[in-house]
């Protein structure tokens, strides 16, 4: 392990930022000496506020620490988007700071409806989302944050093009934010009340990870591609099998991927809970950097690395847990239905369609998205329509194309690969999140309540995330196979082995895709009018909010915690199965409501399943009467009736979403009592004040029912202690029987006062 140098006098400075991670890196050193530390763990650790106190918060040994300590870390910028943006600015807007203390961005992507296509789809999304945008607009010129306009891009596919630059550590709104992990980046989903911490320029908290190394060997075959890794860990993981962990990738096979394609991966790391995932820097980033413009950044990033900073493993470094995959005996991968986790071979995929049942007809195939809009992506899809376009062959299932940015779409338009779209009756829809996120207006007869089959390229497929219909059955893969299947018309074909018959009656193979890791010359801007908008913080602008508006309303703080432990708490609903921040909080239509929170929280739990009934979106109040479960959470708002919700394993699965912790807090909630709680989410609740409890004994589940009186023992004690203790529910039953239930918890010293002071906003705004 080399010894980081200061730069002598004889090089030129390094940019802040990185004279900053260095220096930091020697304090590391300083403290670990010569131990080996994973490529996270250096970048982490070189984002320490304090290193002393944090590496060695336990023996002298910097590995001791995962799981264990606390970490208080700096991180270099903040990137959201507009969905979340608006409540982390209206957060940030209550502490009242002339501008924020790290550099910042807003991307304005969500909330653009894919129907018709990228043009008429802009405007029309432009004209209905016009208040939300001033007000973010308007919110970045007054407080320093750069605005990219509706149909700049996706903020994932924004960030990596301008932004990510290896080593850096940001903190994203918003779960896939990982995807900058593959430009050797700690890039990490939040809620937006963690960064507005990091806006406000206070130590960001973070539970030191474990780290669960995937080595890499061989080479990707021709049909498959980067997602297929992905696709296939999330098989091996599940949904879970992430969490608390960083996913370092390394070995000879890392070295093969294209940048884009590391990215995509780690993308997709937020489908196995994961806190973040990283690449190390290879010849594949360094080309990125030249292709984006970014050639100083190259030379400096070389610099650091020269300094100490090596942006790979050092030899030795311990992994808590580690998978080997042989990319070249990797097959192209299927997962789903709605989980990411359900992963089939292609080769066993037909057998598997029939025997489930599943929808043989493919109603449509839709590719690109933040996850897989790169231009080796596009390339490789480009040479199959040019193969299947001279065999006289169009897609049999409708075919969307989303481009990530307007960088890659102009670039794809200067050379020719958006022809071969349009060529092939493709509907090239805006640079924007569009099907992705439920905002997908179908217009091929598929109503709500039938069952159907998509094949997407995107990163997520729980229930009723692209169409708003929970019987869509969206199928992830690669933009390859997506391509494949949609030209079949089918779900049960496969492009490795089966033919297609050609208008003539010729049989037609498509042959392997071919594609470009990059463009030849570098990056086309785009329109000038999609470009950034930066400038520095203006105090004379006034953030634009009506008052009389149904999109936007300022928030009220919510109110501290009581001096006593919580009493005369209710069950409102007890919840089987999965329920993930959509369930909580659902998007697509629901979009709209992001910056108001009482018209949002209309939505709250309205998928969850009633463990007691099996019913949809349906709780009972304690006179017997039927509600909807946001109905009944706001009626006991109205009375003052305090709640609780009991659910089974990863609670708030999904997404960094806020709201999922706002609005249950906004009702009354108090405390969520489930088997396991997954990680954003989490943090999230505590940072609202809602108290997240995981059973001690998941069994004690059965215990609990809708409409239970539960009572706390010990929250107030070990809240007041700074997080040590335990806490447990009194539960007393309708029958008058009372039962204690054990619990456990991780809130931590600084959590503590979250909850006790009302919510985390409360404390930043009472420091600010
Ligand atoms: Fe947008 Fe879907 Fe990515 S919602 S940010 S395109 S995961």
């Amino acid at each position: 392990v080399a010894h980081p140098r200061p730069f002598s006098s004889a090089h030129a400075p390094l940019p802040a930022t990185y004279e900053r991670i260095n220096n930091k890196y020697a304090e590391v050193r300083r403290v670990l000496g010569a131990q080996p530390l994973t490529l996270a763990e250096k970048i982490l650790y070189s984002h320490l506020d304090n290193v002393e106190e944090s590496l060695l918060s336990n023996t002298n040994n910097g590995r001791d620490i995962r799981g264990t300590a606390n970490l208080k870390l700096k991180p270099d910028r903040v990137n959201m988007q507009d969905a979340s943006a608006q409540m982390a600015l209206l957060q940030f807007m209550t502490c009242n700071l002339p501008q924020t203390a790290i550099p910042a961005s807003i991307h304005c992507d969500h909330l653009i409806v894919g129907e018709n296509g990228a043009d008429e789809d802009l405007t029309a999304g432009i004209k209905t989302n016009h208040e939300v945008f001033d007000f973010l607009q308007s919110a970045g010129q007054k407080y320093g944050i750069d605005f990219w306009p509706p149909g700049a891009g996706i903020i994932h596919q924004t960030v990596l093009e301008n932004y990510a630059l290896p080593g850096l550590m940001m903190l994203g709104t918003d779960s896939h934010s990982p995807n900058a992990g593959g430009l050797c980046t700690i890039t990490i989903g939040v809620g937006g009340a963690d960064a507005v911490e990091a806006l406000v320029g206070a130590p960001w908290e973070l539970k030191a990870p474990r780290m669960l190394g995937v080595r890499l060997t061989g080479k990707l075959n021709d049909w498959v591609s980067p997602k297929d890794v992905i696709l296939h860990l999330a098989g091996l993981l599940t949904v879970r099998g992430g969490t608390g962990f960083i996913v370092e990738y390394s070995g000879p096979g890392v070295e093969t991927l294209s940048l884009t394609g590391m990215a995509t991966i780690t993308n997709m790391g937020a489908e196995i809970g994961a806190t973040t995932s990283i690449f190390p820097y290879t010849d594949a980033t360094g080309r990125y950097l030249q292709s984006t413009r970014r050639e100083q950044a190259r030379k400096d990033v070389m610099r650091l690395q020269e300094a100490g900073l090596t942006l790979k493993a050092d030899k030795g470094a311990h992994y808590d847990q580690v998978i080997e995959i042989n990319l070249s005996e990797l097959e192209p991968h299927i997962n789903g239905p709605f989980t990411p986790d359900l992963s089939t071979p292609l080769s066993q995929f037909k057998e598997t369609v029939q025997e489930q049942e599943w929808p043989e007809k493919l109603s449509a195939g839709l590719i690109g998205s933040c996850t897989n809009s790169s231009y080796e992506d596009m390339t490789r899809v480009e040479s199959m329509l040019k193969a299947a376009s001279e065999a006289g062959l169009k897609p049999a299932a409708d075919f969307y194309i989303t481009p990530g940015s307007e960088q890659i779409r102009a670039t794809l338009e200067r050379d020719g690969t958006l022809e071969a779209f349009n060529e092939a009756g493709g509907v090239v829809l805006s640079n924007a999140c569009g099907p992705c996120i439920g905002q997908w207006k179908r217009h091929d007869g598929v109503e709500k309540g039938t069952l159907n089959a998509i094949f997407t390229s995107y990163n997520r497929n729980f229930r009723g995330r692209n169409d708003g219909n929970p019987d869509t059955m969206n199928f992830l893969a690669s933009p390859e196979i997506v391509t494949a299947m949609a030209f079949a018309g089918s779900t049960t074909f496969n492009p490795m082995t089966d033919s297609l018959t050609t208008p003539s009656g010729k049989e037609f193979r498509f042959p392997s895709p071919r594609g470009l890791e990059g463009p030849p010359t570098p990056f086309e801007e785009g329109k000038d009018v999609l470009k950034v908008q930066s400038q520095a913080p203006d105090p004379s602008v006034s953030v634009a909010i009506a008052p009389t508006s149904e999109r936007l309303a300022l928030l009220e703080p919510f109110e501290p915690f009581p001096a006593s432990d919580l009493t005369g708490m209710r069950v409102l609903v007890k919840i089987t199965g999965k329920c993930t921040t959509d369930t909580i909080s659902a998007a697509g239509p629901w979009l709209k409501y992001k910056g108001h929170l009482p018209n949002i929280s209309a939505n709250t739990l309205n998928t969850a399943v009633n463990a007691a009934t099996g019913e949809v979106n349906v709780a009972y109040d304690l006179d017997g009467s039927k509600h909807t479960i946001p109905e009944l959470a706001l009626k006991w708002k109205h009375t003052g009736q305090p709640w609780l919700v009991v659910a089974e394993h990863n609670y708030g699965e999904g997404s960094a979403r806020e709201h999922a912790a706002l609005q249950p807090r906004y009702l009354g909630a108090r405390i969520i009592v489930c088997k396991s709680f997954a990680r954003i989410h989490e943090t999230n609740l505590k940072k609202q004040g809602v108290v997240p409890l995981t059973l001690a004994d998941e069994a004690d589940y059965d215990k609990i029912d809708a409409g239970d009186e539960v009572s706390t023992v010990g929250l107030y004690e070990m809240l007041k202690n700074g997080g040590k203790g335990d806490v447990s529910l009194l539960v007393k039953k309708k029958s008058g029987e009372e039962v204690l239930v054990k619990t456990k918890h991780a809130v931590s010293e600084d959590q503590a006062g979250f909850v006790l002071a009302g919510s985390a906003l409360n404390m930043l705004a009472k420091r600010a």
